[in-house]
């Protein structure tokens, strides 16, 4: 059996949220709209019409939910800060009851022995910025840029262990390319921009924090998934190299130095010529301390001439009859370990920590309890993937379940539950699930 002791005393176990999935008062106190608030508006947008407005009522409640995280047996949270809360317009004046929020969190997460891990972009983008261009504007980075410094200065005593942005691939290409999450933008001509503005605020965004926070601990975290040709003919294994060099590649590469991929691909090769992106390869570097990664699933990649662009398809896992949560999304605790390998092989790459994984199911509250045994499974598996990886000889420093609680999961509403806490969207009354206490036992022992 597995145990939180086989990866050592010092590896870091936490959980993970997000402002704009958990806190609510998405209005008040100050707080300027984000294109999260805008989208949720928009008619088809988010299933079942579900609005963002209250979320979790974390805001609120933040107290109650720090002292689950603790309960939990957990010993760092992750949240990340609402951009709109500090700068209602994205840049000029501070909202102080924003500022003064954030300590609080803080300071409860140190009052009750929690490390705070905090993320300063978490997909929700001032909707004022986005009013001029979002990340497709060359404007963002200078607006980012002095909200990182804001945070810096005003939570940097107090808080050491950062992260820059969360998924850069997942923003840029469902909100700018696919237009299924805000701002709902599509096509190349906005994820191009999109990805070059991102790729430097990661690294414009650590080079602030190292030179404002004494002793910070500097990361980033990537989506990634195994990219599996889906049979071994040419076509196949094209299309999986396009797939990895825009899901895996495209911003870890620039960070380190590398510029971004091509994979000898002419669509990648031509954004390098139009923007001239190599002009801006030192600028787009930075050594973090720490890459983290997030893992749900791997992707098994067919060739498909008539796909635009990318001629490449995802064949479901449904189709080919393999396990799957209820977001569709495939277990493969195999292809968790793979993906470290790979990510692991970067030789600049000095320390991985897990920052999300976790997994959705159709959980029932039944006279009080939530038995969801599969998701507890799907714990297991995935740690035992992880131990592999560590036992190779892998650095990996930490771990952190998504999520705390059932929160606004982006397109999908309230309808996908990935919470170690059940949610009760009517009352927002918390209860711990056995997932939540499988963690508290794991951790306890
Ligand atoms: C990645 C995102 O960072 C997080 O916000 C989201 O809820 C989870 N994956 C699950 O989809």
């Amino acid at each position: 059996m597995i145990k939180a002791s086989n990866f050592g005393s010092d590896f870091i176990w936490g959980v993970a949220t997000a402002a704009a999935q958990i806190e609510g008062a998405s209005g008040d106190y100050g707080k300027g709209p984000s294109i999260w608030d805008t989208f949720s508006n928009r008619k088809g947008k988010i299933k079942k019409g579900h609005k963002i407005n209250l979320a979790c009522n974390f805001y609120h409640k933040y107290i109650e939910d720090i002292a689950l995280v603790k309960h939990l047996g957990f010993k760092a949270f992750r949240f990340s800060i609402a951009w709109a809360r500090i700068l209602p317009l994205g840049r000029g004046e501070v909202n102080q009851e924003g500022i003064r929020f954030y300590h609080h969190v803080i300071d409860e997460c140190l009052l009750q022995g929690i490390v705070p891990y905090i993320t300063l972009y978490h997909w929700d983008l001032p909707q004022a910025l986005e009013d001029e261009g979002g990340w497709t504007s060359f404007s963002i980075n200078a607006a980012f840029n002095a909200f990182v410094s804001i945070c810096a200065l005003e939570y940097g005593d107090k808080v050491k262990n950062w992260i820059v942005l969360n998924e850069p691939f997942g923003f840029t290409s469902l909100g700018y390319m696919l237009g299924i999450h805000a701002p709902g933008k599509t096509g190349l001509n906005n994820f191009f921009p999109a990805v070059l503005h991102t790729a430097l605020a990661q690294a414009e965004g650590g080079k602030i924090l190292r030179a404002e926070v004494s002793k910070a601990h500097i990361g980033t975290t990537y989506s990634c998934s195994e990219i599996i040709p889906n049979t071994q003919s040419d076509n196949d294994i094209l299309a999986a190299k396009r797939v990895d060099c825009l899901m895996n590649r495209l911003f870890v590469e620039p960070a380190q130095g590398l510029g971004f991929p091509t994979g000898n691909w002419d669509v990648l090769e031509k954004f390098q010529m139009e923007y001239g992106t190599w002009r801006l390869n030192e600028r787009m570097k930075f050594d973090f301390d720490f890459i983290g990664l997030q893992n749900y699933f791997p992707l098994t990649i067919k060739y498909n001439a008539f796909i635009p662009v990318i001629q490449a398809w995802e064949v479901k896992p449904k189709n080919r009859k393999r396990p799957h949560t209820a977001m569709g999304w495939e277990i493969n605790a195999e292809s968790f370990y793979n993906i470290i390998k790979q990510f692991a092989a970067y030789p600049n790459i000095k320390n991985l920590m897990i920052t999300e994984n976790g997994a959705a199911y159709h959980d029932k509250l039944v006279n009080g309890n939530i038995v969801d045994a599969e998701r507890i499974e799907y714990f297991k598996l995935y740690l035992a993937a992880l131990l592999r990886a560590k036992k190779d000889g892998i650095n990996i420093t930490g771990y952190m379940a998504w999520t705390l609680m059932d929160n606004f999961e982006w397109a999908e509403g309230f309808n996908a539950r990935f919470g170690l806490v059940h949610t009760d969207f009517k009352t927002l009354k918390r209860t711990i699930k056995y997932s939540g206490y499988w963690w508290q036992e794991f951790l306890n022992n």
